[in-house]
């Protein structure tokens, strides 16, 4: 047997993959962007424009950290308009921009040297986290001079940029949060000098837009998101009209900081990183807002058009506990064709149990409509899928009562559209309790029930009997072995067995070979026909080097250069030992789709387009052997700081599983390599994310943190699931045993792997015994060290010898369920 093997391309020329990708990933990126406010500016009729702001040339096209990408090339917003034909008229203060740009980059660059000087290959990881440690601050800019203004034109766009990523959250602090003086500064004296003002947002999240709202001219503003590859060109695409705008938030804008029910307590805010106690309870994002009457500034679900549409329910049917409503939409302006979102909401009675105003039920998007053309919608819901959870008795149940349906194009523009009647309360599913409450507090109570509406339109009654019991049966999971892997483990050890349950080290020589891969199985039982098996991040793609060569022993080297992006480049005379040329092996080529933040597929609200992103990266997984795809990440936006947000769906998490289900749909529709849902659960705050311990009441985990785990599970059963960081209640979630069997495996029915986040366990983290002890099955990234730990586990009876045998399996199942097993 050769000793490794390679699927990527030898050459770097640009494949129809890639070309197809870039496509799809503009027309994502173009149902993307969110538009804000529109007085008429938009789209604009004529091509010559101001360009100023951070994001103008360094366009923010992802988020940093694990979730980044290196890609081919990104099209930025002056590019963008540059193709499409535009004349951008600020070209002295771009320039200057850039400077001061390079300058900064190459402050945080000696600044970093300087810390890691002394750093080896012996303690390269402890370097990396160093590196990370110094937050990168993206540059705004200077104040916009009298001669850096524009000449005879009409209309300036100003880009706001901010960046985030792994390890930190977001700051409240001007240029981060808040808007910057120099900002300020540079919006008013445009606003002075021409007559329409755009201003673009370009941030995986919300900032604060207070101060606009003194400054006139401002004509229309876009939140952006962070577009991906093609974001530039997505943006002139909607600037000119070619598209319409059809995306909706995904978050609810409030006015200030200060709204957000968790803004003095997260995070860093209250001087306390050792908990973050979940005062709000249910009450998150809209429900919050909703709930108790606080005015956002762009509520849930909102989002302008160039056209305008018309809505009316055509019928409304109750089949057994599921309803279905068929909805017409019609584009009823003259000019631009368009797509629009229909959402439909339940309040429930809240006369017993308190529960939030509204929640998402169901939504549809309508194809393009040319003005005046109609179509059809369909939009279904079960109203299991409504219960609440009752901490007392833990208990799903639905109340007895009147639930009502509200429909329109935002949580707030909506009008109610039926009643549901339920004669008696009905119990769903009785589940054990699993989170004692270590740190009790009072959660946010509305503290009176709910009024009834007056209303005489249509009314359904539920049958109460309609609805099925689920009662559930605790206990270890026991997969069944392949009949392949039967054969396999009849001839491993039971050390064999815990090498099989710690993954490959970052630098081993692989068989199966993907330069850049993050994370592999391990290669300890090649010998005895195991082959690894490779992963990638992140939720913006594949994640993977682009230009490498493996030499005849399968040793990795940089092809020429070390990436600018690679912390490697950190390491005094690294290139003696890394770089290679085309000559010293296998060149590799590996230009993978940077797509827009997930932030961005979510506000598409459109699942279909975002399954054939999924399809997409399935093919381009495919193309280089990855065989796990470490995303989605469906965390909830929990507050607008926690530095991830941009690789997260949403606040809500209805929605959330909805769009996580389609890009797996997508993947998982090729056989032979799976998804890693992430991060499981609660990781919602970066700062201390290793240690914090999320408190949280188990109806609030349950109805909010878990449900689009729950429901991405029993829909598309993702081959592997990652578990996160931190503490769940006072214990870390690769740890607890409740989480990880009862909830995950006996109660949501998971049938695949489950693996830490990397170098999640360990000295002061996640203990290596327990984890394997609570049903974590994967340690990632592996060393010997952790098989030592797990083998005395074993002695010392912290792990059952069946807890090792049933991790093994799993971890056998999946890998001779890859392509890249196929042969062995
Ligand atoms: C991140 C994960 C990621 C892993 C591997 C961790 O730091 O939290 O999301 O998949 O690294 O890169």
């Amino acid at each position: 047997m050769k000793n490794f093997r390679i699927f990527s391309p030898e050459t770097p020329e640009e494949s129809s993959l890639e070309k197809r990708n870039r496509q799809l990933a503009r027309d994502v990126a173009s149902e993307s962007i969110v538009l804000l406010k529109n007085d008429g500016v938009l789209p604009l009729k004529e091509k010559q424009v101001a360009l100023y702001g951070a994001g103008a040339r360094m366009t923010i096209r992802g988020g940093a950290g694990s979730g980044d990408m290196r890609e081919r090339y990104s099209v930025n917003i002056e590019d963008g308009l540059l193709e499409a034909g535009f004349s951008i008229t600020s070209q002295e203060w771009l320039s200057n921009f850039t400077n001061d740009y390079d300058q900064k980059f190459e402050e945080r660059r000696v600044l970093i040297e300087d810390k890691v000087k002394d750093y080896t290959m012996e303690n390269v990881l402890e370097m990396f986290e160093v590196i990370a440690s110094v937050p990168l601050k993206y540059p705004i800019g200077s104040k916009i001079t009298d001669s850096e203004l524009p000449k005879n034109t009409k209309t300036a766009i100003y880009v706001v940029s901010r960046q985030a990523g792994e390890g930190h959250d977001r700051r409240l602090e001007p240029g981060d949060f808040l808007l910057d003086d120099v900002e300020i500064y540079n919006i008013n004296k445009l606003s002075n000098h021409v007559e329409q003002l755009i201003i673009i947002i370009n941030c995986g999240s919300m900032i604060d837009l207070t101060p606009l709202d003194n400054i006139k001219n401002i004509g229309a503003i876009l939140f952006i998101g962070q577009g991906g590859t093609e974001g530039g060109n997505s943006l002139a695409d909607i600037l000119l009209g070619k598209t319409t705008p059809s995306a909706k938030l995904v978050d609810t804008w409030a006015h200030k900081y200060e709204d957000f029910p968790s803004h003095d307590t997260f995070s860093y805010m209250n001087g306390d990183l050792e908990n973050e106690n979940y005062y709000e309870g249910i009450y998150v994002g809209y429900r919050y807002f909703e709930s108790f009457n606080i005015t956002p500034r762009y509520e849930f679900g909102f989002g302008l058009s160039y056209t305008q549409f018309s809505h009316e329910i055509v019928s409304q049917k109750l089949n057994g506990t599921k309803l279905s409503l068929k909805v017409n939409v019609k584009n009823i302006g003259e000019t631009y064709s368009g797509k629009e979102t229909i959402q439909l909401y339940i309040s429930k009675p809240g006369k017993i149990f308190e529960s939030e105003k509204i929640s998402l039920v169901s939504f549809g998007k309508t194809k393009e409509l040319k003005p005046s053309e109609t179509t059809e919608l369909t939009l279904t819901f079960d109203m299991k899928d409504a219960a609440l959870f009752d901490d007392s008795s833990s208990m799903w149940l639905l109340e007895k009562g009147i639930y009502e349906l509200y429909l329109g194009n935002s949580s707030k523009n909506t009008k109610i559209v039926s009643q549901l009647r339920l004669a008696r309360n009905v119990e769903l599913e009785k589940v054990e309790n699993t989170q004692s409450m270590e740190h009790s507090f009072k959660e946010l109570s509305i503290g009176t029930p709910k009024e009834s509406t007056d209303y005489s339109g249509t009314i359904h009654d539920i049958n109460p009997e309609d609805f099925t019991f689920i009662k559930h049966q605790y206990g270890p999971y026991q997969p069944k072995p392949t009949a392949k892997v039967s054969e396999i483990l009849d001839k491993l050890s039971i050390e064999d067995l815990v090498k099989l349950c710690v993954g490959g080290g970052q630098f081993e020589k692989y068989y199966n070979v993907t330069p850049g891969s993050v994370g592999s199985t391990t290669m300890d039982l090649i010998g005895k026909g195991v082959p690894n098996i490779n992963m990638s991040d992140g939720p913006a793609g594949l994640n993977v080097l682009t230009e490498t060569v493996i030499t005849e022993d399968g040793t990795q080297l940089y092809l020429n250069k070390i990436p600018d992006s690679n912390n490697w480049g950190f390491i005094k005379d690294t290139a003696e030992y890394s770089i290679g040329t085309p000559d010293s092996g296998r060149p590799v080529y590996q230009f993978m789709t940077a797509w827009p933040a997930v932030v961005n597929q979510a506000q598409t609200w459109n699942p279909d387009l975002i399954e054939k992103v999924g399809l997409a990266i399935g093919e381009e997984m495919l193309s280089i052997g990855i065989s796990l795809w470490l995303a989605p990440a469906i965390n909830i936006h929990r507050n607008p700081l926690c530095g991830r947000n941009f690789e997260y769906y949403s606040e809500d998490p209805y929605l959330t599983g909805v769009m996580a289900a389609a890009v797996i749909r997508g993947v998982q529709s090729f056989d032979g390599i799976g998804v890693t849902l992430k991060h499981y659960c609660c990781n919602n705050q970066e700062d201390n994310r290793n240690n914090v311990s999320s408190n949280v009441s188990e109806r609030a985990l349950r109805e909010i943190y878990l449900k689009a785990f729950r429901h991405v599970v029993q829909t598309e059963q993702p081959k592997t699931i990652m578990s996160s960081y931190n503490k769940v209640n006072g214990t870390h979630t690769a740890n607890n045993y409740d989480l990880l069997t009862k909830v995950l495996r006996n109660e949501f029915g998971f049938d695949g792997v489950v693996m830490t986040d990397w170098h999640a366990s360990g000295e002061g983290k996640a203990s290596y015994e327990l984890c394997q002890a609570s049903g974590n099955d994967l340690i990632m990234p592996g060393f010997d060290a952790i098989k030592d730990a797990l083998l005395n586990g074993l002695k010392t009876g912290i792990i059952p010898e069946s807890a090792i045998k049933s991790s093994a399996t799993s971890i056998l199942n999946l890998i001779f369920s890859t392509v890249v097993s196929e042969g062995f």
